[in-house]
């Protein structure tokens, strides 16, 4: 390959207990080095580790804009209740937009977006502000005020940023919900969050299909009396009811004169909220991860910068879901704040052929692309003739992120997307930690499936159940030893929870959910989550709330709920089932079961099959042993079943 910039080189000699795949390398080529933002990574790496705090710092004033400046830059006397830029004053999207207005950039395209029909629209940096201002002053009209929390849940077009961008203006708080979640998911959101707007559309476009976001979130608000209002975008021209007093058409509202875009970004501490975002984690309801306006615009601005280089005149594509957390930080916050252009995509990476992507990253001439492993797994199906087919050659950088990557994606991907030019960015972080945490930079050497080393400045490490770090090669519990200033600060209306689930196992540490292992070279390799969270396409779902689908259906006295590999998607769900006596199996019934989880929770969370059972292992104190279903239904060693009470 005499024209790769990244070159493979087995030149390692393998250490004994660590896999070969731990001495497949990859290094960037002089050229790569020389054009990333950050050349040299261990001289970085040491200043950060040194005063981690000041790197932060130096950060905030580089690449934010402050209204007034702080007075302490981290407050940890009330840990784990972190304060980051303590006394300063700030809007995150003064910084994503009001301040390119004043610069060359104002003419800039912020936003490129293809809808899966194929139209196009894109908005410059002055098109944007005037959406977002009139947005935010149609909120104000209705009553919306600083703090208040606003339910969004849409298909993926523009008006969804935009939605997010007017509530951050005010001061009040977005609650995205995933277009993919159905009826009771968005019910429990809405009323968690007790948002007494929420904004969607008639319906959402994917597949070829529409899906009918506006009848499912009329059943859910049904069931949730809270909401006021609802703001309703006409995407797809499906006809849908309007209930007389509490629906509003988008586009009437933002053509009355209460639409002024001449709407002030409201100045606001540090330390306000900016979002909400539900995630599940070890067991009920799923709890929203609260970020905030300061800190997390220096770290999402900082890891995009310094991990995908992006560059001034660069055409950035964050291909995630803006309703998941690698859409806040990367397709909206982050690429804003750094005044490049962000491509959208509506719709399915094949609609209507396996080439889509690809016909969009050669169109919209994309020079980083950024995306999850059972993406590039589900494209990979088709074969290298569909990416060959076009010219790829504007890609400089390629991203990862969700789920570990198998070797043979990362080769795939890196040889038939990237040509073996550019390097493929891993990066592992969580909705907690709102930014990437172990990653790759340009300028370092890669190994397949490896996220390589923690950001500059923080400090991970591996657990045992006693909490002393493993040895190199030996799993165990990930940890990240130092705050960070995009880190969550709690969880909304649960502060106990929060300390709870993060900083009790291991005082002093952030427990981070996920195994991992060490390998000789410094170098990460996540294993995957050790709660009760499954990963399915990438997409985080808890146990318990598709168990407690499958439980609101009346055939169902109980049900567990367990995660296994799956080619595609990383990991598919499978139930277990005990039906109440007047119910019979049947394969019928199976599959009402599952389109039962469909409608309740979401087509994501359909599991993959449902069996029934007469039991299920329980400890004696009556907890599911999903650790003990797990590995029956894999064959494997049922592990410690003293506690088991069969
Ligand atoms: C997993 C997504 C391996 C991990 C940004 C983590 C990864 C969970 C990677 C968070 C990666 C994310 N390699 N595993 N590069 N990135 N994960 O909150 O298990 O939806 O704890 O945030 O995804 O999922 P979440």
């Amino acid at each position: 390959m005499p024209t790769a910039d990244v070159v493979p080189d087995s030149s390692g000699t393998p250490a004994s207990g660590v896999e070969s795949q731990h001495d497949e390398w990859y290094k960037p080529s002089a050229g790569v080095i020389e054009r990333a933002y950050i050349k040299d990574w261990e001289a970085l790496a040491r200043t950060a580790d040194a005063d981690f705090v000041g790197f932060w710092e130096e950060r905030a004033k580089e690449l934010i804009d402050w209204h007034e400046p702080w007075t302490t830059v981290l407050d940890d006397t009330d840990k784990p209740f972190f304060k980051w830029f303590v006394g300063a004053k700030t809007n995150i999207v003064y910084n994503a937009i009001d301040r390119h207005l004043k610069t060359h950039r104002r003419n800039k395209l912020a936003l490129i977006w293809e809808g899966e029909s194929g139209e196009q629209r894109s908005f410059s940096y002055h098109a944007l502000n005037r959406e977002v201002s009139k947005f935010a002053s149609v909120l104000k009209a209705l009553g919306v005020k600083k703090g208040d929390r606003v339910t969004i849940y849409m298909g993926r077009i523009p008006e969804l940023p935009i939605a997010m961008l007017a509530c951050a203006k005010i001061g009040a708080v977005h609650s995205v919900v995933y277009g993919g979640f159905s009826t009771e998911a968005l019910h429990d959101r809405i009323e968690d969050s007790q948002s007494r707007i929420v904004v969607t559309c008639d319906g959402a476009f994917l597949n070829g299909k529409v899906v009918e976001l506006k009848r499912i979130a009329d059943e859910a608000i049904r069931r949730a009396p809270i909401v006021e209002h609802v703001v309703v975008v006409k995407r797809t021209g499906l006809e849908v009811p309007m209930e007389e007093g509490r629906d509003m058409w988008w586009h009437e509202l933002m053509s009355l004169p209460i639409a002024d875009w001449r709407c002030a970004t409201e100045i606001l501490d540090a330390e306000d909220p900016l979002y909400m975002l539900y995630t599940s984690g070890t067991t009920g309801k799923p709890k929203a991860i609260v970020h905030t306006h300061g800190g997390y615009q220096v770290g999402v601005a900082t890891t995009l910068k310094y991990v995908f280089d992006l560059k001034d005149d660069d055409r950035w594509w964050c291909a995630a879901d803006p309703g998941w957390v690698t859409g806040h930080s990367y397709i909206v916050y982050g690429p804003l704040i750094l005044g490049a252009t962000s491509f959208m995509y509506e719709g399915a990476p094949t609609y209507p052929y396996p080439d889509r992507w690809w016909a969009m990253v050669e169109r919209y001439g994309i020079n980083v692309l950024y995306t999850a492993p059972t993406a590039i797994r589900g494209l990979m199906r088709f074969g290298e003739a569909w990416p060959n087919r076009r010219d790829l050659s504007s890609l400089r950088l390629l991203g990862s992120v969700g789920e570990p990557i198998n070797p043979e994606a990362w080769r795939w991907y890196f040889k038939n997307i990237g040509k073996e030019r550019c390097p493929i960015m891993d990066t592992w972080w969580q909705t907690e930690t709102g930014m990437l945490m172990i990653t790759p930079l340009p300028c370092v050497n890669l190994k397949p499936g490896s996220g390589t080393r923690p950001f500059f400045g923080q400090q991970a490490d591996i657990y045992d159940e006693q909490g002393h770090p493993v040895k190199d090669g030996e799993e165990g519990f990930l940890v990240l030893k130092r705050p960070w200033p995009a880190m969550l600060r709690t969880i909304y209306g649960d502060p106990d929870r929060y300390v709870e689930q993060y900083w009790s196992k291991f005082p002093g540490v952030y427990l981070t959910g996920d195994s991992a292992k060490r390998d000789k070279d410094g170098y990460y390799w996540i294993i995957g989550r050790v709660d009760d969270v499954i990963k399915v396409s990438g997409y985080r779902l808890g146990t318990a709330e598709v168990e407690s689908a499958l439980v609101s259906h009346p055939a169902v006295a109980e049900a567990a709920v367990i995660g296994l590999p799956h080619e595609l998607k990383g990991q598919a769900i499978h139930a277990f089932v005990l039906l109440r006596h007047d119910y019979t199996a049947s394969p019928e019934l199976a599959e009402e079961l599952r389109q039962h989880v469909g409608s309740e929770m979401g087509p994501i969370a359909k599991p993959e099959d449902v069996k029934f059972v007469d039991q299920l292992p329980k400890t004696r104190s009556g907890k599911i042993m999903r650790r003990v279903l797990k590995a029956r239904a894999q064959g494997l060693p049922e592990g410690d079943i003293s506690t088991l009470e069969e």
